[in-house]
């Protein structure tokens, strides 16, 4: 910069393009981290906070985790004679700033939402499962809906309002 010259901070506003993806892996404790992991990843280009990407990692963790244990528990694959594991579905979405992250599974399903999304509320205490999944994803994501009927399976939709607003220096 030459002597003189004065340097202003630009606020820049960028739109993200929307991008789109959906994976479907094996209900295993080994793939919660492959899909937090992967979710990170997506978001990567959005030049997410050390923040965003950390409370999206544990949100997608907490749901992948519930169908592991939860939608695909011994007892429903027993009595429905599933063999091996069950299917989880993840899907993402970046439109405008807003990321959508689904989670689905096709197994047991909840009876009461309601209930289940307490916080403290467990079903699994024997697991010592602590019931804070649901208050989890509440907490890290701006947006959190489920979908559920026994037998039939668990869809979890989560939104997240991502910063995109940098601070660039530009020359005047
Ligand atoms: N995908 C799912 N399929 C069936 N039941 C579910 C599913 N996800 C959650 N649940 C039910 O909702 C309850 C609450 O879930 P939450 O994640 O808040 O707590 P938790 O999994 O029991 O404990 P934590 O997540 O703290 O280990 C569960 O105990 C379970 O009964
Ligand atoms: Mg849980």
């Amino acid at each position: 910069m030459k002597t003189g010259q004065k340097m202003e901070k630009k606020k820049i506003k960028r739109t993200s393009q929307r991008n789109e993806m959906e994976i479907t892996f094996d209900a295993l404790s080994v793939n919660e981290s492959f899909a937090r992991v992967t979710a990170g990843a997506f978001v990567a280009p959005l030049d997410p906070t050390m923040e965003e990407i950390s409370d999206i990692k544990t949100a997608v963790s907490e749901a992948v985790t519930n169908s592991v244990i939860h939608g695909y528990d011994d007892e429903f694959m027993k009595s429905n004679q599933i063999e091996g594991p069950g299917k989880i579905y993840m899907h993402c979405l970046i439109e405008e700033d807003v990321l959508h992250i689904e989670v689905r599974d096709t197994g047991k399903g909840i009876e009461n939402i309601e209930q289940a999304m307490e916080p403290l509320y467990t079903s699994r205490p024997d697991m010592e499962r602590s019931g804070m999944g649901f208050s989890f994803m509440e907490a890290f994501m701006d947006d959190l809906e489920v979908i559920s009927k026994p037998g039939c399976g668990t869809v979890i939709l989560m939104k997240k309002k991502m910063g995109v607003t940098s601070w660039i220096e530009q020359e005047e």
